[in-house]
C-alpha cells in the first residue's frame, strides 16, 4: 500500500483512539468538556501519537498499552495550541480549519479548556501507569519534562519575550528545540521506552526529535510565509502580524527550506544507526520536508 494510504488510515485510527479517551461531555462543566474536546476533534496532522505509537512498535511494542500516552500527547499538544492561540499569545481566529477555541467558547473557556486538557492528559497517563508500571512511569515522566518549564512552556516563553527583537540563528534554534523540538522528541522516546529502549537508545532518539522538530518549525515558518491557507487551516502571516523573528526573516524561504532538508536528513541518518527498523517512522520524518500543511 503506497504511504500517504498507510497514513492516512493510521491518522484515522488515531482519531477513533482519541474519541475513546476524550472526556465525556456532562454535569455543570459540560461546556469546559465540549470545549476540550473541540480543540482536539477539530482535526490536525497527529503527527506526535502517530511518532509514539510508531516508536513503540520500533521497539518491539505490538499491543495497546501505548494508546493513552499516545491519546495524552495529543492532549498536551492541543493545549499548547488552543493558548498559543489565546489573544495574549498569537492572537489567532483559525487553528485546523476551525474557529480557534478562545474565538469560539469565548477567552475565558479557551484558558480553562486549554488547563482541561493538560490536566486530563495526566489523568489519562496515570492511571496508565498504575496499570503497566515501570515502563508506563518512565513515558509518563518524559512526556512531563518535555511539555514542561524546561520544554515546551520554555520554548513558548522565551518566544514570546523576543517577539519584535532581533533574534540570532542560535537563539531561535534555542527556542525551537523547546517549544517545537521537545514534543517530537517526547514522542519518540516515551513511545520506545514504552518497550523498553534504554538511556543510550533514548539518547539517540532525543537527538532525532531535535533535528525533526527544527525542521518541522521552519517548515512552519515558511509555510506562514508561503502557505496555502485553505489547507493550512490557520491564518497565513501570523508572525509577521506578531512581528516574530523566524529562519525565513533571517536567511530567506529558499535558505530555510534546505534547512529544513539538511536537518531532516540529519535526523533520519541518526535513526539509521539504531539496531531496529521501521520503513514507515523514517518514510513520516522525511515527508515532513514536503508537507504543505
Ligand atoms: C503546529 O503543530 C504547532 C507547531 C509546533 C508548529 P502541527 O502542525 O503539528 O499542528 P496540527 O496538530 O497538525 O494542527
Ligand atoms: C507554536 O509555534 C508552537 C507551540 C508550542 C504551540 P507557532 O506559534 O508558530 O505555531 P502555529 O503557527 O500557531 O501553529
Ligand atoms: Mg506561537
Ligand atoms: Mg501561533
Ligand atoms: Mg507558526
Amino acid at each position: 500500500m503506497e504511504f500517504e494510504q498507510v497514513k492516512r488510515q493510521k491518522t484515522e485510527e488515531i482519531n477513533r483512539m482519541l474519541c475513546r479517551f476524550l472526556p465525556e461531555e456532562s454535569g455543570k462543566e459540560k461546556v469546559l468538556c465540549e470545549a476540550m474536546n473541540y480543540s482536539v476533534a477539530v482535526g490536525g496532522k497527529r503527527l506526535r501519537p502517530m511518532i509514539l505509537l510508531e516508536a513503540y512498535k520500533m521497539f518491539g511494542g505490538n499491543d495497546t498499552a501505548a494508546q493513552p500516552f499516545a491519546a495524552a500527547l495529543e492532549m498536551i499538544h492541543t493545549y499548547s495550541l488552543v493558548h498559543d492561540d489565546l489573544p495574549a499569545m498569537d492572537n489567532d481566529m483559525y487553528r485546523r480549519g476551525q474557529l480557534t477555541t478562545h474565538a469560539k467558547y469565548g477567552e475565558a473557556m479557551g484558558i480553562l479548556a486549554g488547563d482541561g486538557l493538560l490536566n486530563y492528559a495526566f489523568e489519562v497517563m496515570s492511571e496508565a501507569v498504575c496499570e503497566q508500571g515501570a515502563n508506563g512511569a518512565k513515558a509518563m515522566s518524559i512526556l512531563a519534562k518535555k511539555a514542561g518549564v524546561r520544554g515546551m512552556i520554555a520554548g513558548q516563553t522565551v518566544d514570546l519575550e523576543w517577539t519584535g527583537k532581533p533574534q540570532t540563528k542560535e537563539l531561535l534554534d534555542y527556542i525551537n528545540e523547546r517549544k517545537t523540538s521537545a514534543l517530537l522528541c517526547g514522542a519518540l522516546m516515551a513511545g520506545a521506552a514504552l518497550a523498553g529502549a534504554g538511556e543510550a537508545q533514548l539518547s539517540v532518539l532525543e537527538q532525532v526529535g531535535n533535528y525533526v522538530g527544527l525542521a518541522f518549525q521552519i517548515k512552519d515558518d515558511i509555510l506562514d510565509v508561503i502557505g496555502d491557507e485553505s489547507k493550512l487551516g490557520k491564518p497565513l502571516h501570523s508572525d509577521e502580524k506578531n512581528e516574530k523573528m523566524t529562519y525565513v526573516t533571517l536567511i530567506g524561504v529558499e535558505q530555510a527550506e534546505e534547512t529544513v532538508r539538511e536537518f531532516s536528513n540529519r535526523a533520519v541518518e541518526l535513526l539509521d544507526t539504531l539496531p531496529y527498523e521501521n520503513p514507515f517512522l523514517k518514510e513520516l520524518l522525511l515527508s515532513l520536508i514536503t508537507r504543505e500543511y
